[in-house]
């Protein structure tokens, strides 16, 4: 518990401990990481070619990732198209209650069989015609008389493994890879309060970040650069004393809470009325209403009783049951490698975070809004992807709201970040040791992934 000694209070523990509607009992516990190492983190695994490439084989072939949404395929059919570097996979739902992957490439003569999402029966590729069923087994070879000795066994299109959780689909190149169920490690325990799978998905928005993968994700997954970056949020935010969580033993998710509603410890040296004062001008949940907190109260008490109710009137479900912690607070997990999904009900979002196509130096970030389905299951169709460009701002994405301010400024930070490495002259980076412990808890699982014998490489079926 050294770790935390002398982290400032009050701790996330401390608010909850206060509220009305109790958190989750898997929220009421606190998990610092032990025994973690200090070395700087070397650098060039930022930008090294050689790195990314093997990070295409240890990690991209290897590992479990974020494909799509159960709703965006709904129709025996549909299909989307899921990428990574120079990977492609056809993600079609083959029947109501069957998902599967196949490799983008036509096994004539290489071929993209399809370049974007859609609904067909049939793959059928656009140079030649040879077209294949949804079961992944040869339909048509135009002219087979002119390959008699091709066995249509063989012809079955190579797959990935597939699975869901939560309304995600996930891919794995690697056929050898241990199931989903285990790699998701205590991540359906923990999600089971938050049911992601009666969501869908209302926004969704990807930008090209100017920065290696893995910088962009790790400024998304710590609050110590909060008050230096998005100072506004301050008022009430919890930033030094938010809650980071690393389980012995759990390789693949961490965690980090930051309360809402109360202002930042390092304000605490504000009039309340100022704070309040602040929080209604500033706090999304306040809209701009006014509210009195009387002396005793509590604005967060306030607050997530606002949120309660807006929440349960755009879901149409009665939600004064939720949580505090679930109307108002941040509630973010990661699962290795790139996806980062968040629980409760105020922020729904989730992040991936991937290279974009072969380039080290530029990633592809996206931001997805999860909301809740309505009582009967019903929703509106799921969001389209709308791409960014380099030049293009988060804000300019409308349905972003005002995550989409907080994620520019994060964004002119990446860009000082990718090209400072670049001339930096230290090895390493250098990690805060509780703050920065889920970034260091990352780089170990990474690098047990990237020293893993190579020789096992990329199969398919
Ligand atoms: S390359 Fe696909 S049919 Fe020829
Ligand atoms: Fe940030």
């Amino acid at each position: 518990m050294d770790l935390i000694a002398n982290r400032p209070s009050p701790s996330v523990q401390d608010v909850f401990a206060d509220d009305v509607n109790p958190a989750p009992d898997l929220m009421r516990v606190e998990s610092p990481a032990v025994g973690q190492s200090t070395d700087d983190v070397p650098i060039d695994r930022y930008f090294s070619k050689e790195w990314h490439d093997r990070e295409v084989e240890q990690v991209w072939r290897k590992c479990w990732q974020l494909a799509c949404r159960v709703e965006e395929i709904p129709n025996v059919g549909d299909h989307i198209i899921y990428e990574i570097v120079h990977d492609s996979l056809l993600v079609v739902r083959t029947a109501p209650d069957e998902i599967r992957a196949y490799v983008n490439s036509c096994l004539h003569r290489g071929t993209m069989l399809r370049t974007e999402a859609g609904c067909v029966q049939r793959f059928r590729c656009p140079f030649h015609s040879w077209t294949w069923k949804l079961d992944g087994t040869l339909a048509h070879i135009p002219q087979q008389w002119d390959l008699p000795d091709i066995d249509p066994d063989e012809l079955r299109l190579p797959e990935a493994q597939v699975g869901t959780w939560g309304g995600f689909v996930f891919v794995n190149f690697d056929l050898d890879a241990e199931p989903l169920e285990s790699y998701l490690e205590n991540l359906p325990e923990h999600f089971a309060a938050f049911d992601l799978e009666n969501r869908y998905k209302a926004a969704h928005v990807a930008k090209i970040m100017p920065c290696n993968w893995k910088l962009a994700m790790e400024a998304f997954v710590e609050a110590y650069h909060v008050s230096s970056a998005h100072p506004q949020v301050l008022s009430y935010y919890g930033d030094t004393n938010t809650q980071y969580d690393v389980w012995p033993g759990v390789r693949h998710v961490s965690r980090m809470i930051s309360v809402q509603g109360v202002p930042s410890p390092s304000v605490k040296t504000t009039p309340p009325e100022k704070t309040i004062e602040e929080m209604r001008r500033d706090v999304p949940f306040f809209g701009g209403q006014p509210i009195d907190v009387a002396g005793g109260e509590r604005a967060r008490d306030k607050l997530a009783e606002r949120s309660r109710e807006k929440i349960s009137r755009s879901t149409g479900t009665d939600l004064s049951e939720l949580s505090d912690t679930e109307a108002l607070d941040l509630i973010e997990y990661m699962l290795f490698p790139n996806m980062v999904p968040w629980g409760g009900q105020a922020l729904p979002l989730t992040y991936r975070f991937r290279p974009n196509g072969d380039d080290p130096e530029t990633s592809i970030m996206e931001i997805m809004f999860l909301f809740a389905k309505g009582p009967d299951g019903s929703h509106p169709e799921p969001a389209e992807m709308r791409m960014l460009g380099l030049d293009e701002m988060w804000s300019d994405a409308p349905e972003l709201g005002s995550a989409a301010m907080v994620a520019d400024q994060d964004t002119d930070n990446l860009m000082r970040i990718q090209r400072g490495l670049r001339a930096s002259k230290k090895p390493g980076v250098t990690l805060m040791k509780y703050q920065e412990s889920r970034i260091r808890h990352f780089h170990e699982t990474l690098d047990a992934y990237m020293d893993a014998d190579a020789a096992a490489t990329h199969e398919v079926r």
